[in-house]
C-alpha cells in the first residue's frame, strides 16, 4: 500500500467544503493514516513551496497557504501518490472546471493559485512532505521483538 501526503488548502477549509473532500476521498478508497488541522505560518508556508521560490506566483502562493488553517493529510491506498492526482484534477482550477468538472479542484477551487487542494507528485515528495507535516510518525511497521534478531 503506498502513502502520499495531501492538503487542504485554506479557500476549501474556510469555505468548509473539507467535509465535502474528507467523505470523496474515503468514497475513492483512500485510507485516512494521519489528519490534523495545521495554520502554517508564512515562513513554514514558504519552506513547504521552497521548489518555487523564485516564480512569478512564489509571494502570492506563500500568503494564500498562511491565510488560515490547512489539514494535511497522509492517505494510503494502491497508486496512492498518481490517484489523489487524479482526484485532485489540474492545478489550475479554472482547467479543472473546463476538462474535470468532477475533479476536487474543479468542484471545490477557484483559480490557478486557490485550488482547494495538495497533492505530492513523487515518492520522494510524498516522503519529504509527509515528514515536514508529520515528523513523529512511523511509517514503517517496527520489527516483532519476538522475532527480531
Ligand atoms: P505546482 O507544483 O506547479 O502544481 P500542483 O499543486 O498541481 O503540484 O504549483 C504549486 C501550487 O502553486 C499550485 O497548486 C498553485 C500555485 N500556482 C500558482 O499560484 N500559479 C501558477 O501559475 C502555478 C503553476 C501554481
Ligand atoms: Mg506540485
Amino acid at each position: 500500500m503506498q502513502k502520499t501526503f495531501a492538503m487542504i488548502k485554506p479557500d476549501a477549509v474556510s469555505a468548509g467544503y473539507h467535509h465535502n473532500i474528507l467523505q470523496e476521498l474515503e468514497l475513492g478508497g483512500f485510507a485516512i493514516v494521519s489528519k490534523a488541522r495545521v495554520q502554517l505560518t508564512r515562513a513554514r508556508a514558504a519552506e513547504f513551496y521552497a521548489e518555487h521560490k523564485g516564480k512569478h506566483f512564489y509571494e502570492k502562493l506563500v500568503d494564500f497557504m498562511s491565510s488560515g488553517p490547512v489539514i494535511a493529510l497522509v492517505l494510503a491506498k494502491e497508486e496512492a501518490i498518481t490517484g489523489w492526482r487524479t482526484l485532485m484534477g489540474p492545478t489550475n482550477s479554472v482547467v479543472a472546471k473546463e476538462q474535470k468538472p468532477d475533479s476536487l479542484r474543479g468542484k471545490y477551487g477557484t483559480d490557478g493559485t486557490y485550488n482547494a487542494c495538495h497533492g505530492a507528485d513523487s515518492p520522494a515528495s510524498a516522503a519529504r512532505e509527509i515528514k515536514f507535516f508529520f515528523p513523529r510518525l512511523i511509517l514503517d511497521p517496527l520489527p516483532d521483538p519476538a522475532t527480531a534478531k
